[in-house]
This record gives structure tokens, C-alpha cells and sequence, in this order.
């Protein structure tokens, strides 16, 4: 992109493209890893009258530090993982992508190691925020390899690791006692390890949660957009050590988070048995995706989420992704060559996935 001359932006930023996938209509949208269940009518009446009530006091400012919200957050995590986390252990913002923006203005003042590919917004935030990237490598079949990442730290001596478990776009997760030997690693170098677990409940996986107690230099994102079902909202939120939360409000804006916000994740934390309804559906339609891509004698990168990165294709990605959005199906090019990320749709879009895939390899 070339930027007007009388535009005094920023060196670093001037190479750079805005983010973001296409956005266009398609008959089955499969290409930013959201829940294709809507809320229920019951659910979307307990929102409405709850965004109602806050409506007569929007002349105020909301709670600017969450409180509702994040002690019921740390309640659903205790839930999940068996931990004793309050409020002091919990952060919240709009979406998960605010959480990295806000862990790289109050940490990135040395190097930042991630192993890539990976979520391509750890390094964009990075290079917004001027911090120094360093791509770390992954295995050639995507998975992580935890003695070289360990090498990779103890090198680089990063004061933040990034390390996104399952991995997006590849959809590998990586095991406790793997993330507690880079959380070793991180210490030995007076680093922090960040472990995005943006679709920890599609995985078997102990989370990283559970290191927290023990390794107050783990910290753990969280979101809602994926599992709850609650993409349009924009909560996302973290799990760590009260300094690092603390840290968290130097670095956040004023009332950053808002009442509607707020009133409307609230609901939703409270009707968790039926957001998360879905999650069980989508593993078990993920298994079958799989089945099918195999029977097209495909190739998959194992997945532990609600995506499956795929190749063996004849086509080159673009051209595939480009035939297939022809049939109204959208999925990602995630920029791998040889390699396209579908994420798992409900069974009207699973079929026409497949039926469109067909036709076309
Ligand atoms: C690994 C990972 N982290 C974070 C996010 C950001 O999610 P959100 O900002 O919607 O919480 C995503 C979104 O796709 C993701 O894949």
C-alpha cells in the first residue's frame, strides 16, 4: 500500500496491511472459526432484557473494572479446571485480540518469540506496537517440537513466548507437561509465557490454567467468540497472577469495556450449559469432516478444534478457495501454500462443504 506523503505515519507501520478475512456473503461461512449456533429465543430474551436495564443508565459509565463479569468468568474456569481463581485472577476486554494488545504494551519491552504458523495477530500486534518479533519453527508436520522451542527461549531469552494451544490455523494442541517445560524455560530467562488457548474447550487437554498457581509467569487468554458461541459480543478475557492483572489496568483505556458489553456476557456466562452445547456436536462433526477429506484422499493436521487445516488438493490454495466461495462456501486461505482451513459449520454447511469439494478435486 503506498500511504500519502503529508501522512506522518509511523515507520513500521508504513509495509504494513490491515488484517482481516474476506467478509462476504456465502451459503455456509467457514472461515473464521466462529460457532455456527445462533443463541436460542429464550436466550436472546434474557440478553435483550438485560441489555434493557443497563439502557436507562447509559448517561454512565460503565464499571470500568468488570467486576460482575470477571468473578463469574473465574467461577466458569474454576468449574472447568478444578482451580480456586477470583476476580484478582481474571481480565477481560473486547475480544482476545484487546487481551494481546494490552500483554504486549505492558510486557514487550524485550523480544518476542512465537512458533509460527500460528495466529497471525501475536506478530501484527508486535509490529503496531514496536515490539521485536522472532519467528520460532515448528515441526514439519506443524506439531510443536517442545526441546527446540525450549532452545529457541533459552537463545532468545524473550521476555514474552507465545504459544497457542490448539493452534490456529493448524489445530494441534500441545500437552500440559510440554507447556510446564517452556514455562521452566520462560523463568530460567526472566520471561513470561503467554499460552492462547482462544479453543481450549474443543481439546482433551489439561489447560494451562492449571499451571497458573505454581507459575505466576504463565498467563493463559481466553475467549468467547469460539466454544460460547458469543463472537458478535467481543469478550474476550485472561487467567494469571494478580500482578499481571494488575498490570493489565496501567495499560488499559479508560472504561474500556462496555455496560451493554458487560450486561450481555454476563447473561451469557449464566446460560453456559447451553452455549456450550455445541462444543460436543462439533467434535463429533469434526471427526466425521475428517472421515470425508480422507475418503477424497485428502490429507489433515490432527485437530483438537473447531477447524481442520487440510491439503492434497491439485488445485494451488487460492485457486480451490476461489472455486469453492463460486459455490457458496467460504473458507480460509490461511497463506500455507498447499493448504486450506475449514471450520466446522452445522450439518447444512458440513454437506455443502463437501458436496462443493467434490465437484471440484
Ligand atoms: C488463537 C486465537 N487467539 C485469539 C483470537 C481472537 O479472538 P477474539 O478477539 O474474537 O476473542 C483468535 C480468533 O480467531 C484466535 O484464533
Amino acid at each position: 500500500m503506498s500511504w500519502p506523503s503529508w501522512l506522518p505515519l509511523r515507520e513500521t507501520l508504513r509495509p504494513l496491511s490491515a488484517y482481516g478475512a474476506p467478509q462476504v456473503p456465502a451459503q455456509a461461512s467457514l472461515n473464521t472459526n466462529e460457532n455456527p449456533y445462533s443463541p436460542s429465543p429464550a436466550l436472546q430474551k434474557a440478553i435483550t432484557d438485560a441489555v434493557a436495564k443497563v439502557a436507562a443508565d447509559l448517561n454512565r459509565y460503565p464499571d470500568r473494572d468488570a467486576t460482575v463479569l470477571r468473578t463469574k468468568l473465574a467461577t466458569y474456569i474454576n468449574e472447568r479446571s478444578g482451580t480456586g481463581f477470583t476476580l484478582d485472577n481474571i481480565w477481560a476486554a473486547n475480544g482476545s485480540n484487546e487481551i494481546i494488545q494490552s500483554i504486549f504494551l505492558a510486557f514487550a519491552q524485550g523480544p518476542v518469540l512465537g512458533f509460527t504458523p500460528s495466529y497471525s495477530m501475536h506478530p501484527l500486534i508486535a509490529k503496531t506496537t514496536g515490539a521485536q518479533w522472532i519467528d520460532g519453527k515448528r515441526n514439519p508436520d506443524f506439531s510443536l517440537n517442545t526441546q527446540d522451542a525450549v532452545t529457541e527461549i533459552i537463545k532468545n531469552k524473550p521476555t514474552l513466548t507465545f504459544i497457542t494451544t490448539p493452534n490456529n490455523p493448524t489445530g494441534g494442541a500441545v500437552s500440559i507437561e510440554a507447556i510446564q517445560q517452556l514455562a521452566d524455560a520462560a523463568q530460567s530467562v526472566g520471561g513470561l509465557l503467554v499460552v492462547d488457548e482462544a479453543y481450549a474447550e474443543f481439546s482433551q487437554e489439561l489447560s494451562a490454567v492449571t499451571l497458573i498457581s505454581k507459575n505466576p509467569h504463565v498467563i493463559v487468554i481466553r475467549t468467547m467468540s469460539k466454544a460460547f458461541a458469543f463472537a458478535g459480543a467481543r469478550v474476550g478475557y485472561l487467567v494469571s497472577d494478580v500482578a499481571v492483572k494488575d498490570a493489565m489496568m496501567i495499560v488499559r483505556l479508560p472504561y474500556h469495556l462496555s455496560a451493554l458489553t458487560q450486561a450481555a456476557a454476563q447473561v451469557a456466562i449464566d446460560h453456559r450449559a447451553e452455549l456450550l452445547g455445541g462444543v460436543s456436536t462439533l467434535i463429533a462433526a469434526r471427526a466425521e469432516l475428517v472421515d470425508a477429506l480422507h475418503q477424497m484422499g485428502l490429507h489433515t493436521i490432527p485437530s483438537s478444534a473447531n477447524f481442520i487445516l487440510f491439503t492434497g488438493f491439485k488445485q494451488d490454495a487460492p485457486q480451490l478457495w476461489s472455486a469453492l466461495l463460486e459455490k457458496g462456501v467460504l473458507i480460509r486461505d490461511v497463506g500455507l501454500s498447499g493448504y486450506l482451513r475449514v471450520t466446522i459449520g452445522n450439518e447444512a454447511e458440513n454437506q455443502l462443504f463437501i458436496s462443493a469439494l467434490k465437484e471440484l478435486i
